[in-house]
């Protein structure tokens, strides 16, 4: 499999009309550090993409697994609306953002684990780890978008996902990376408008483990355990634990199938 290509990248984006200043990295220790540091408050739509991060981080503090060139490892930063006050469902929003992009390439039993994992039967196949960053009054985000394209067969541990196994081709990593960037042009500016509210139903529907018996950890801690009910219109994960409707912010917990 050939490495990442800029070149090859710039015409995608430009196909669809996309200007974005690109650092394309052979290795990089994680494309969201690289971003963070390098961000500027006048150069605040950069992409970084690498092939391959010797310290790729993902959500609570965890690794993310990055072996060389066959996946995709990619930041990009946006700069929030100054009168958005709670930018928290972002992260939801952009997992949607790549699973509409992954089921337009034909990648198909996709879906959502609350609150920004991407699962293919129920493992993972991306993550999003999303950074803000403050530069004098600006507000950007570092969004960074993990997604298993084609994992070597000897990769570490065995809950990972990647589109190989779908039987689609591989090669075209260039053009799901433009197709996010594309997407998520069109989405945030709704987002930033209405809020949540406009995708809860489409999330809904993606939603992995709706009607399960699931944990919230917190830092790996169970702090409830209930029924998923999906999430409300702020983007909070609902649980019904006996009588009581939980609702969960998005924040440092996670989702756990509840294996008593
Ligand atoms: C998660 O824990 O699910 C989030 C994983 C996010 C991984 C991506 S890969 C590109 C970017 N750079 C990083 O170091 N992390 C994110």
């Amino acid at each position: 499999m050939s490495e990442l290509s800029k070149i090859r990248l710039e015409n995608e984006l430009a196909k669809l009309g996309i200007s974005r200043q690109l650092y394309v990295f052979k290795k990089v220790d994680s494309t969201n550090r690289w971003l963070v540091d390098n961000l500027t408050a006048d150069s605040s739509a950069m992409v970084c993409v690498a092939n391959e991060q010797t310290a790729g981080s993902g959500r609570s503090g965890r690794d993310w697994y990055s072996p060389p060139v066959g996946n995709i490892y990619f930041s990009y930063s946006v700069t929030l609306a100054p009168d958005v006050q709670d930018f928290s469902p972002l992260s939801l929003v952009i997992g949607l953002v790549v699973l509409r992009v992954l089921t337009m390439i034909g990648v198909t039993d996709v879906a959502l684990k609350w609150p920004n994992d991407i699962l293919r039967n129920n493992k993972k196949l991306a993550g999003i780890l999303i950074e803000v960053k403050t530069i004098g009054r600006e507000r950007i985000m570092v969004i960074g978008i993990g997604i298993n394209v084609f994992m070597p067969a000897n990769s570490e541990g065995s809950q990972w996902a990647d589109i190989a196994d779908t039987g689609l081709g591989v090669d075209d990593r260039e053009r799901i990376i433009a197709l996010i960037l594309a997407e998520s042009e069109s989405v945030l500016p709704v987002f930033f408008e209405y809020g949540f509210e406009r995708f809860k139903s489409e999330w809904n529907t993606a939603d992995a483990w709706a009607g399960e018996l699931v944990q919230i950890l917190d830092h790996g801690n169970a702090v409830v355990s209930g029924i998923e009910s999906g999430v409300d219109e702020s983007g909070r994960l609902m649980v019904l634990s006996d009588t009581r409707l939980l609702k969960i912010h998005t924040g440092d917990l996670s989702l756990r199938k509840n294996h008593d």
